[in-house]
Parts: C-alpha cells; sequence; structure tokens
C-alpha cells in the first residue's frame, strides 16, 4: 500500500469511534478516498474495531460498491438487463470498453476509468442505461459514448471558449439520449 494512502487512511480512523456500527461508514469513506480498499487499510479497521479481519472481508466483498482491487477515478456502468440488452447495451458496453481502454479487468492504464456490466439499474423504461459515478444517461446510442465520456476524461487546457469540456454533470443526474446539453 502506497505511503500516501497510507497517511490519508490514518486521519480518517481517527474520525471515528471504536465501535463496530462504524464498520461500513469506515470503508465507505476509505473507497472514497482511495477508489478501492487496500487490504493494510482493512487491517486497521480490524484492529481499531478489535474485530476478526475475516469480518471486515466479509463485509468489503459483500457489498458492490466497495472493491479490494483499485479502480478507476469514474465508474461505469453500462447495464446488460434484458431490456437494455435487447436496445443495444452490449454495444454500448464494447464501444465504451475501446473508448476508456480498459484492460481486462476492466480499468485504463490512467486509472481514469473502471467500466463495468450489471444487471438492471432499475429504469428499464430509459434502456438502454449507462450510469457514470451518480450520472444516469438513458437511450444512450454507442455513436454518443466518447462524447459522453468526455466530460470525464482530465482536461487539457483550453485554447478556446469552444474547445472548453463541459463540466461533470451534478450528482445523481438523469441525462436523456446519451446528449447532455
Ligand atoms: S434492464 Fe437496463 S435498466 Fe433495467
Amino acid at each position: 500500500m502506497p505511503q500516501s494512502e497510507l497517511g490519508q487512511i490514518e486521519p480518517l480512523l481517527q474520525e471515528f469511534d471504536n465501535t463496530r456500527a462504524n464498520l461500513i461508514p469506515i470503508l465507505q469513506q476509505i473507497q472514497a478516498t482511495c477508489s478501492y480498499l487496500p487490504q493494510e487499510a482493512l487491517r486497521r479497521v480490524a484492529r481499531k474495531l478489535q474485530v476478526p479481519l475475516s469480518d471486515v472481508y466479509q463485509v468489503a466483498t459483500f457489498y458492490r460498491c466497495f472493491s479490494l482491487k483499485p479502480r478507476g477515478k469514474h465508474l461505469v456502468q453500462v447495464c446488460l438487463g434484458t431490456a437494455c440488452h435487447v436496445r443495444g447495451g452490449q454495444k454500448v458496453l464494447e464501444r465504451t470498453q475501446v473508448e476508456t481502454g480498459v484492460d481486462a479487468a476492466g480499468t485504463s492504464a490512467d486509472m481514469q476509468f473502471t467500466v463495468e456490466a450489471v444487471r438492471c439499474l432499475g429504469c428499464c423504461g430509459l434502456a438502454p442505461v449507462m450510469r457514470v459515478d451518480k450520472t444516469t444517461f438513458a437511450h444512450v446510442e454507442q455513436t454518443k459514448v466518447r462524447g459522453l465520456l468526455t466530460r470525464y476524461r482530465p482536461r487539457k487546457p483550453a485554447t478556446s471558449e469552444a474547445e472548453k469540456t463541459p463540466a461533470v454533470p451534478a450528482e445523481s443526474t438523469l441525462v436523456h439520449g446519451g446528449d447532455h446539453a
């Protein structure tokens, strides 16, 4: 575990009491800070809360929001549930994998994106659906994927107003047509 991550974990742990009820909130904070749950961090959580390490792992592997492997800065979920699949979800997924350049494990070399296929995001009427972090994109066409991801890429210095990248949408947003005006 890199020293920089370790340096972030210790102050974070100090913010919580040593009660077992804090297990999930602590893991959420570590996940948000490091984009995954490093093994050493899980050991420290177990020590702090005085719970078996196996219990910590059980929680860490039960919830999809946690990852034991490093994740990209942005989590891209492409729905392959029935409604999305019949409306081209697979093509959207393949285009997303190409555009982000993710490896077999689903994460891009620049750690900007992690792409995963999911089963039903709960809004089948908007199929095909894709979610990036907390923003849900409805009626996504594979030809729109590149533009849709542009706002999540690192910004280059803009040389003109026209070249400026659109801002990342606010949290828990629904965007129709894979377009964000
Ligand atoms: S099948 Fe994709 S949102 Fe339900």
